[in-house]
């Protein structure tokens, strides 16, 4: 099973993909943390990266496209892999579909957390507020000046991502308002029919 978690920051497509990992023992490919991994160990491409995504903008096509082929190429993505925000220009989605068919693979679906942006404003004061309480650093990224910008580009470098997966037919749309249970089981449900398609 391959799928794209798309959504705006703050859809919980992090939180939704944890919980994939745990209930199909298929890993979690999240840019986002690659991309923080190598910020944080000041490597060249950590030190080309850092301003751009604590200003709230997509690194290049090309980095992306370099971390996710090595990536998709490791033993644990034999099986199926999620792509946690890790598709965000139709550039990248092309990219992608490229590396698949190379390896005669092809995306399965792609599932839209649908939500509404205010909200998305207080999950992240929850979350600023829950990583201070647990002693962890705050991601640059997430004060409300930048969390907007990034809303902000989500809707145009992002979003066109939904027609495009649309026409391909492999779009499903999820209520990513409701409970975070609510949201894993229709995600569930949708993974099952997948499931039970390819048996
Ligand atoms: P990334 O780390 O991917 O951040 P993001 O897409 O902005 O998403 P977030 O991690 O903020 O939110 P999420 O949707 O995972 O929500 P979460 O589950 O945490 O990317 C960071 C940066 O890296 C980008 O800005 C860019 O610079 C760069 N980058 C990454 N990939 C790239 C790419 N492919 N191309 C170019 N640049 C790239 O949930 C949020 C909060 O809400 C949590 O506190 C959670 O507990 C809570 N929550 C979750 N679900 C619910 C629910 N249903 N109800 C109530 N609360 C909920």
């Amino acid at each position: 099973m391959i799928l794209i978690l798309l959504g705006p920051p703050g859809a919980g497509k992090g939180t939704q993909a944890h919980r994939i990992v745990e209930s199909r023992g298929i890993p979690q490919l999240s840019t986002g943390d690659m991309l923080r991994a190598e910020r944080d160990s000041g490597s060249p491409l950590g030190k080309k990266v850092k301003a751009i995504m604590d200003g709230g903008n997509l690194v290049s096509d090309e980095v992306i496209e370099k971390l996710l082929t090595a990536r998709i190429k490791q033993p644990d993505c034999a099986r199926g892999f999620i792509l946690d925000g890790a598709v965000r220009t139709v550039g990248q989605a092309k990219m992608i579909d490229r590396v698949l068919k190379k390896q005669k693979r092809a995306l399965d679906v792609v599932i839209e957390l649908v939500v509404d942006e205010d909200e998305l404003v207080n999950r992240l004061k929850r979350r600023v507020a829950d990583t201070i309480a647990s002693g962890k650093p705050v991601r640059p990224d997430d004060n409300e000046e930048t969390f907007r910008k990034r809303q902000a580009v989500y809707r145009q470098e992002t979003a066109p991502l939904i027609p495009f997966y649309q026409e391909q037919g492999k779009l499903r749309k999820v209520d990513g308002m409701a409970s975070v249970a609510e949201v894993a089981a229709a995600i569930d449900a949708i993974l099952d029919e997948f499931s039970a398609a390819k048996r």
